[in-house]
């Protein structure tokens, strides 16, 4: 990774993008996510069409700094999510920092259509965590107790502040939320995003889903840091609305 623009080294994603954001009385959040060149985060249903060997080391690198890893249920359905993995480098350096292995994924639904016999359940080594509100289907917490912390923020919908207090209370002080579009919307909307981390990539795919859903209007967003790593610009983005450790 070098700044755009710069003729310097190649610097490890790891290192360029080592500073998540902190917040004072809850984990800070950064957005990570891939779009095309005009906007579009899904190709034919999913985001692997946008992707490459550059973006997946800045994917993983994201992944590798967080406490817990946060995704709306749409994107582990239609993503089929594994559970968490990293390369041995990766793993190396969360120790080294004082973290498991490998961080916990956890699942925000209320509809609790989540497949308990996936891997993504079944052979995760860090315990997935299941956010739902207290009137989900009782059904569907008896099935997904036995492979998942399964936590409730919430009536009718989940609660994102009162869900991230408790991944707070947890011991988490790094979030990152992997999307879709409609989680970060939500998140939005209640003003938790300090820092959104958005590979674009170099391809033109027409209509499509974008970052963000349900936005009820503009939102102001500074360009923190532009970096370009294997053909792809990473750009790092604080919305005005979230933490701003410059400030
Ligand atoms: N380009 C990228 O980097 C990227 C990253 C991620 C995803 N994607 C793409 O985005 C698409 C999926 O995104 P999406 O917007 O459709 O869905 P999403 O944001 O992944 O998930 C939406 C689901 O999350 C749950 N949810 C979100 N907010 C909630 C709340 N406040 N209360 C209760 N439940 C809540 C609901 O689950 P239930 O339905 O279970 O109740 C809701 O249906 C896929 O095509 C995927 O490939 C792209």
């Amino acid at each position: 990774v070098r700044p755009i623009g710069s003729t310097g080294e190649d610097v490890d994603p790891l290192t360029a993008l080592a500073n998540l954001p902190t917040r004072d009385g809850r984990p800070g959040v950064r957005i990570v996510m891939i779009q095309s060149l005009d906007g579009v985060v899904a190709v034919d249903g999913g985001s692997r069409g946008l992707g490459g060997p550059g973006d997946m080391e800045v994917y993983l690198a994201n992944r590798s700094l967080a406490d817990v890893v946060l995704v709306g249920a749409e994107t582990v359905r239609t993503e089929r999510y594994g559970p968490a993995r990293l390369t041995p480098a990766l793993i190396e350096a969360r120790i080294h920092r004082g973290q498991p292995p490998l961080p916990p994924i956890a699942v925000v639904s209320r509809s609790l259509e989540l497949d308990a016999d996936a891997p993504f359940f079944t052979e995760a080594r860090a315990r997935p965590i299941v956010i739902t509100t207290t009137d989900a289907d009782r059904d569907g917490v008896a099935r997904l107790d036995p492979v998942a912390d399964v936590i409730t923020a919430g009536d009718d919908r989940v609660d994102l502040s009162r869900a991230l207090d408790e991944l707070g209370r947890r011991g988490a002080r790094h979030v990152v939320c992997e999307g879709g579009p409609t989680l970060n919307g939500a998140m939005m909307r209640a003003g938790l995003v300090d820092e959104i981390c958005l590979t674009v990539s170099p391809v033109l795919v027409g209509e499509g889903p974008r970052l963000v859903a349900g936005l009820d209007g503009p939102t102001d967003v500074t360009v923190h840091a532009a970096h370009e790593h294997g053909g792809f610009a990473v750009l790092v983005l604080r919305p005005s609305n979230g933490a701003n450790p410059d400030a």
